[in-house]
């Protein structure tokens, strides 16, 4: 699995795919006219809005604006990501996907293997005290105490670390690799050296056992591999959990506890729970819940809800019912908004005080907490009741103060049909239309836009789209990058990159992410004038942005056919002028700095 997928193997992969039969396979395809279509798989629907165009080999849903090529399906449907998806459509094509591997990545992949491979071990050790050890006894009560059966113990592989030293390192450090492995690995902690005593001889007693008498919780990837461990103490002692260290196998903020284990309850989730800790993802699966997870004692990250939106189109966040909970539920609010992409749903589940998710589902049970996630605020509810919560929004002045909190926070939303009824929705309450609403939010001072239009407007005429897109408020709230729009452009029409005669070099070397993708797109298509859509779409999904991509493609179409090739030229423009003016600018910059510190030097 290790090493980059060559570019040219997804292409071929592509070409050797037939996204119909893949999606048939999954979902049955009706043919209606050029397309096939079915009732939608990721939303809700009783009249089929989802179409798979064979021609152009995309499928897209007119319904919740999913779109995309084979492996965009496949991802999204099998819950897969990239790579993982690229396998299995290699795999109904009989083809092996080959890899591209430095040395250095080989190296550092056999490492990890390695550590792989010992944390693993760890695991089995620990699971095999909790069965075994002769001091056991306290630990298998604590576990009954809190309801844990020895089923649940077992599927999510709960041990114990036994009391003493270096019953670990003894049971599994065999030798000095084994050692050196096992503390880089996190599990054991190296020794100070003691003066008195002289350095320590003997290799064993330079490390002693990270996690000693705790209960432990192995952390699992998405693979189900054991990347890390967390423990807690029996009793009431401080502190209540440790946890590995970052290793080079476990990033903690991006991880969740439990996604193995609720994947591989072979249950079909539309939703997931985000808890806070080990213990309720635990106790939500002994009460029959299978869909919890949790973040590692971080706060809430956009990439744990990348990973989650991958699986599902529904967050609910479960938080303690404490004052800390209410905060993390705020920032996890303010975390998902540039996520809330259509078709995405996120609640928040308010626990009464004093709660968490493990305490309610065992108070209630199982059938009421689940009515209770059911009847979780939606996000545009949370959002709007949080902010007006000690404003006096019947009053001017609170509706002023309302309309100044939300303005930026709406701001990070991605354009779409959510975002619309968003600010709908704020207009309502402020009472104004929304075209008041629109100078209100223009009027003081807009979020930064992305990419200002340089000083001098250009010689041509504005083509009618964008001077309908000038003129349109809420657009400049919410405008797009330059470089994203020409690359949605580009991705629908990709023989426009033949019709280029812009100097393109100041985009050689760029930094920006969004502009690196454009210049690779519109040199693959020059490179190969029959490079189609899917083909550049391909592409885009190993890319950074490939997180915007359903945007992307889906992006309304606001200009009319014969306007996008001038719309893409007159981008083009922009983004290159951009560039030069900035540079010219920095150079000047930094002339006038070397002359003024030369006139300083001689004067001194
Ligand atoms: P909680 O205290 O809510 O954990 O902390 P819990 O799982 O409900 O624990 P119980 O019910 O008391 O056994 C939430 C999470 O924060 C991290 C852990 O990941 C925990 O699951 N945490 C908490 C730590 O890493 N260290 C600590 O000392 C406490
Ligand atoms: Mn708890």
């Amino acid at each position: 699995m290790a090493g980059l997928i060559p570019q040219a193997f997804i292409d071929d992969l592509l070409h050797r795919t037939d996204i119909v039969e893949t999606v048939d396979k999954r979902v049955s395809l009706k043919k209606s006219g050029r397309n096939f279509t079915a009732c939608c798989p990721f939303h809700q629907e009783k009249t089929p809005s989802f179409s798979v165009n064979q021609e152009r080999q995309f499928f897209y849903c007119f319904g919740c604006g999913e779109g995309g090529n084979a492996i965009g399906f496949v991802m999204k449907f099998d819950g897969l990501d990239f790579p993982e998806a690229v396998e299995s459509l290699a795999r109904d094509a009989g083809v092996e996907v080959p890899r591209e591997e430095s040395k250095a990545e080989a190296r550092k992949h056999s490492e990890n293997a390695k550590m792989l491979a010992v944390l693993e071990r760890a695991s089995r050790f620990y699971q095999c005290q909790l069965r075994q050890h002769e001091d056991k006894q306290p630990a298998v009560d604590y576990l009954l105490g809190r309801g844990v059966s020895g089923k649940i113990a077992a599927e999510f592989g709960l041990g114990y670390a036994p009391p003493g030293w270096d019953k670990l390192l003894q049971a599994i450090g065999e030798d000095e690799a084994q050692r050196e492995l096992l503390f880089r690995a996190g599990m054991t902690i190296q020794k100070e050296r003691d003066a008195e005593q002289g350095s320590p001889s003997s290799a064993d007693v330079r490390y002693y056992d990270r996690f000693r008498h705790r209960i432990m919780f192995p952390i699992r990837d998405s693979r189900g591999r054991t990347i890390a461990f967390g423990g807690r103490v029996l009793g009431d002692d401080k502190p209540k959990y440790l946890n590995s260290p970052e290793t080079p196998v476990f990033h903690k903020g991006s991880e969740l506890y439990g996604l193995y284990e609720a994947k591989r309850s072979q249950e079909k989730f539309s939703r997931l729970l985000l808890v806070e800790g080990y213990m309720d993802v635990i106790a939500l699966a002994q009460m029959g819940i299978r869909n919890a997870v949790a973040t590692l004692g971080t706060a809430t990250s956009g990439r744990h809800l990348t990973r989650l939106f991958r699986q599902v189109p529904e967050v609910v966040f479960c938080f303690d019912g404490d004052q800390a909970g209410r905060k993390a539920a705020w920032r996890a609010l303010e975390t998902t908004l540039p996520l809330m992409e259509d078709g995405r749903q996120v609640r928040f589940l308010f626990l009464p005080e004093g709660s968490d998710p493990d305490s309610r589902v065992r108070e209630v049970g199982k059938e009421s907490f689940l009515s209770e996630v059911d009847a979780a605020a939606p996000l545009e509810r949370y959002f709007f009741d949080h902010l007006s919560e000690d404003l006096a929004i019947d009053t001017i002045e609170g509706k002023a103060r309302l309309g100044k909190l939300a303005k930026p926070l709406l701001a990070k939303l991605p354009r779409g049909v959510f975002a619309q009824l968003m600010l709908d929705r704020l207009s309502d309450l402020l009472g104004i239309n929304s075209e008041s609403l629109d100078r209100l939010l223009e009027t003081e001072a807009t979020p930064e836009p992305p990419e200002p239009p340089p000083a001098g407007m250009p010689d041509r005429p504005l083509p009618p789209a964008i001077r309908r897109n000038a003129a349109a408020g809420r657009q400049k709230v919410y405008r797009k990058p330059a470089s994203i729009k020409a690359i949605e452009l580009l991705l629908r029409n990709p023989e426009m990159a033949l019709t280029i005669k812009q100097d393109l070099s100041p985009l050689h070397g760029d930094e920006d992410e969004a502009r690196k993708l454009l210049l690779a797109l519109i040199e693959m298509v020059q490179n190969d004038p029959n490079t189609e859509t899917f083909t550049l779409l391909g592409y885009c999904y190993g890319s950074s942005l490939d997180g915007q991509l359903t945007q992307l493609i889906n992006g309304e179409k606001i200009t009319p056919q014969e306007g996008i090739e001038d719309e893409f030229h007159h981008l083009l423009d922009n983004i290159l002028s951009n560039i030069v003016r900035k540079r010219e600018s920095l150079q000047l910059k930094n002339e006038l700095k070397s002359r003024v510190s030369a006139v300083k030097s001689s004067e001194s």
